[in-house]
């Protein structure tokens, strides 16, 4: 299913055979556009970026590689190929046919989950536009500027969803998509993780690791949904969020990899005089973006997200590959819930508790990229142990908002809490520390002090090459 590339807005929907459609997203384009130079990567407009474009949704072969300069990259609409016959796999309408218009009763509920989940995408765009300048190798940045123009293909994703089938409602979110800002006092991005400042390359890494992770758990879920163009838009979106996973996962081991080296060569943990940074900090940094991550999932136990489920809308991760009766009527799932001063395992309502379900999944994910990392550390010999913290700490939503848990997951009083808050999370003079090794280094087959090269470049190119030319001076 090869991608259109003739028309204005690359697509492989038939969007000139819809001409109402056509013309509403050449009307949103140019606004697009202006944001992008307004608030995408700061200072690098007019360098070229060594990106890949997506030409067809197939497995395997979808993208090219080439340079170009970011504001000419071909944001454009593209599903994955429709599944022929393809059934409602849950809920209450389970075996019906998919859904190709919404259904009239579902439209508000619908419209918000696009929204949602479309807000995230520009978001983390406003989030990481600094970081350009402080770029720890041409690799990094390249990589960097990809994950960049893709979340701006993200919103293109959302925004096409919303114009093509929520009629003056969904173009009017169309616009106010571009309107929010990350951080901003007072027209804020939906999502508390996507209001955080993203600082330094070690908050970028752990961003993509932790808080993209969210992103591709949410999007397995609505690639089940019965409304089938949602299903295929998440579905293409998901095979260039594996990239976004794949920055930050190898970032982390890139520095941990670099740490290690300074720790051995050096006899000691404290490597900050090395350039290095010291485990312990990276760890603190995990414990804060881990905890944020996990409030995006939303509360533990949630009408909507039953709701959700049993109308269609949103499924459970890989829910076609799961043994039970896709309904969930009868079911229970263990949910832990903090309840004088302990913490228990309550038994709830499975459809209740389908937000810890795919909370649940994502753990059990970071988990094993948790063991990679860790395997990187013991086998230079390092007698240090990364850990996840207990799912507790620090949680700003849902049954354990308010309450003091560490990150071995025992309750303690808020006093003891705040006493101990900057053994677990980073210091303001741990964060000036970070701060201070982001010096930019821009040679070619040249990477900062406290991150080890890739294995490989990208694409099979070699690491010295130039994956980012015509840089700004000064
Ligand atoms: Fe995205
Ligand atoms: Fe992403």
């Amino acid at each position: 299913m090869s991608i259109n590339y003739d028309e204005r807005i690359p697509n492989n929907v038939g969007l000139s055979a819809d001409r109402r459609l056509q013309r509403a997203l050449e009307n949103w384009q140019p606004k697009f556009l202006k944001w992008w130079n307004q608030m995408g990567p700061c200072g690098f407009q007019t360098a070229d970026v060594y990106l890949r474009t997506a030409t067809s949704v197939d497995a395997k072969g979808w993208a090219t590689f080439d340079y170009l300069k970011m504001p000419d990259y071909r944001w454009g609409i593209f599903l994955a190929q429709a599944v022929a016959d393809r059934k409602i796999g849950f809920g209450e309408h389970r075996g019906e046919p998919v859904w190709q218009e919404v259904p009239g009763e579902h439209r508000g509920v619908l419209r918000r989950l696009i929204v949602t989940q479309g807000d995230t995408e520009p978001a983390s765009v406003e989030q990481q536009r600094h970081l350009g300048r402080t770029c720890p190798s041409l690799y990094d940045l390249r990589n960097l500027f990809q994950v960049n123009v893709e979340e701006g293909r993200h919103l293109w994703a959302m925004v096409y969803l919303l114009q093509a089938y929520f009629g003056r409602d969904g173009r009017e979110e169309a616009e106010a998509l571009l309107e929010r800002r990350s951080g901003s006092a007072d027209n804020p991005r939906i999502l508390g993780a996507f209001n955080e400042r993203t600082p330094d390359w070690l908050s970028f890494f752990m961003f993509t690791h932790f808080t993209d992770r969210d992103g591709k758990f949410q999007l397995a879920s609505l690639a089940e949904s019965g409304f089938d163009p949602l299903s295929r838009t998440c579905r293409f979106m998901l095979t260039e969020e594996a990239h976004h996973l794949f920055v930050g996962e190898t970032g982390i081991g890139r520095i941990i990899a670099r740490s290690c080296q300074l720790m051995r060569e050096h006899g000691t943990d404290r490597i900050g005089d090395y350039g290095g940074i010291d485990l312990a900090i990276l760890q603190k940094y995990l414990n804060f973006h881990f905890s944020v991550s996990l409030d995006l999932f939303g509360s533990e136990l949630s009408t909507n997200a039953a709701n959700y489920f049993s109308t269609g809308l949103k499924g459970r991760f890989k829910e076609s590959d799961r043994n039970d009766d896709h309904r969930l009527i009868e079911s229970t799932y263990p949910v832990l819930r903090p309840r004088a001063g302990a913490i228990i395992e309550s038994e709830e309502p499975a459809l209740t508790a389908l937000n810890e379900s795919l909370r649940d999944a994502y753990i059990a994910d970071c988990a094993r990229a948790l063991v990679r990392w860790n395997k990187g550390i013991e086998d230079s010999g390092i007698d240090f142990r990364l850990t996840l913290p207990h799912r507790g700490f620090r949680r700003a939503i849902g049954e354990f908002k308010g309450v003091y848990v560490t990150p071995e997951g025992v309750p303690v009083s808020e006093t003891e809490w705040r006493a101990r808050e900057e053994q677990w999370l980073p210091t303001q003079a741990e964060r000036e520390f970070i701060g201070s090794l982001m010096t930019p280094v821009v040679e070619p087959g040249k990477f900062a002090t406290w991150i080890a090269p890739p294995p490989r470049g990208i694409n099979h190119q070699p690491i010295e090459m130039d994956y980012v030319k015509h840089l700004p001076t000064g």
